[in-house]
């Protein structure tokens, strides 16, 4: 069982994506009086997640982990307590190995004294790296520090972070993790990102409530590509049911950045459970792709993917999408808001590196009844 289960798949933000090993305790307090004065906690972002580079080189002459005294000079416990105090949550960062991937002190045969110190930090969220680990088997790596974040009694959501290796998806659960990558670190470029995204193909029964298939953080907002290349990277993580943890500066972001991130009808994509994870139903040659997800009142989100050099059509159709059995399909746009009708044919010019997100529903049946209509997850 999962250390702290997460019904849907966590929301928030992390420091690695954007700045780096360069952070500090005021950086993290800033990004988390954004994330309330944007509106991103009411939307369900929750955790500001401190990455490497939090902690001095050293371990305190007890063994405990102790933060860096210049980037952080209050202490874990402080900046936690600041987060609390606007109603978030605070995450952080260790290695199941020797030491972390920026070379600060491992947790490996360390679990036990800094799942205490997490604890009693107040520390809500562990994302636990793979770098220096001795070549330990890692299912055993991760669940020893699992069953110690356990043993504190305190909700901890226990985040894998072994780049895909040695099948997480099967180990994860048994090690009390909620959620897993499943590929190695993204960067802020489209080929990072659709590699990243092809890497899910099978990964789809392994992902459900309290076990999530992470793909890594976002990178919208970052600068590396367009506001369309982000408006399809931030479609199809929300079509994965992955972890939407944020990777960019919230205290400076643009209008288009924001409007992305703040989409509520993609969040609600993310966040809701219809049987499985999206997937790529089709691929059409030439870039384009129709990927799908069931939503759990009977509807189909559909995101038509554009990965070639210039604007194209991509079509799929509603019996294509396990839709079926209706002379009328109601069409909601998610990025434009605009809503159609359609006998079945779903069609949209998409621009090069762009994604149209539609939402498919049956139309003249309540949604009840769409709930119970007879679309199955196998049809994808
Ligand atoms: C690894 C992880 C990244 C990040 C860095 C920090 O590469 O996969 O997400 O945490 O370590 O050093």
């Amino acid at each position: 069982t999962p250390v702290t289960p997460t019904a849907t798949p966590p929301m928030g933000w992390n420091s690695w994506n954007h700045f780096g090993c360069d952070i500090n305790e005021s950086l993290i307090k800033g990004i988390a009086d954004s994330m309330v004065a944007n509106g991103l906690d009411r939307l369900g972002y929750k955790y500001v997640n401190i990455d490497d580079c939090w902690m001095a080189s050293n371990r305190d002459s007890s063994g405990h982990l102790q933060a860096d005294p210049t980037r952080f000079p209050s202490g874990i416990k402080a900046v936690a307590d600041y987060v609390h105090g606007k109603g978030l949550k605070l995450g952080i960062y260790e290695s199941a190995g020797t030491a972390t991937c920026a070379g600060r002190p491992g947790s490996l045969d360390h679990e036990t004294t800094d799942a205490a110190s997490f604890a009693d930090w107040g520390v809500d969220y562990l994302k636990y790296d793979n770098c220096n680990n001795q070549g330990r088997p890692a299912a055993q790596r991760y669940k020893t520090m699992g069953d110690a974040l356990k043993a504190t009694g305190r909700p901890i959501v226990y985040s894998l972070c072994n780049w895909g290796e040695d099948s997480p998806w099967l180990f994860g659960p048994g090690t009390g993790g909620s959620l897993w990558r499943t590929t190695g670190d993204i960067s802020d470029s489209w080929s990072s990102m659709t590699s990243n995204l092809d890497q899910q193909a099978g990964l789809e029964p392994f992902s459900h409530p309290g076990a999530w298939n992470d793909p890594d953080m976002l990178e919208v907002g970052n600068g590396g590509m367009t506001d369309t290349e982000y408006r399809a990277h931030f479609s199809l993580w929300a079509l994965l049911n992955a972890p939407l943890i944020l990777g960019n500066d919230l205290r400076s972001m643009s209008a288009a950045t924001k409007a992305i991130i703040t989409n509520p009808d993609v969040v609600a994509v993310d966040q809701d459970w219809g049987g499985s994870q999206g997937r790529r139903m089709r691929d059409l040659g030439g870039g384009l792709q129709v990927w799908a997800k069931p939503m759990s009142d009977g509807s189909v989100t559909t995101v038509l993917l554009n990965r070639s050099a210039s604007a194209a059509t991509v079509a799929t159709s509603a019996a294509e999408l396990g839709l079926g059995g209706s002379s009328s399909y109601g069409l909601r746009d998610l990025w434009s808001g605009t809503t159609s009708t359609t006998s079945g044919t779903i069609s949209s010019s998409v621009p090069s590196h762009g994604a149209v997100m539609y939402r498919v529903t049956r139309a003249g049946t309540s949604q009840a009844a769409q709930a119970a209509g007879t679309y199955q997850v196998s049809d994808l």
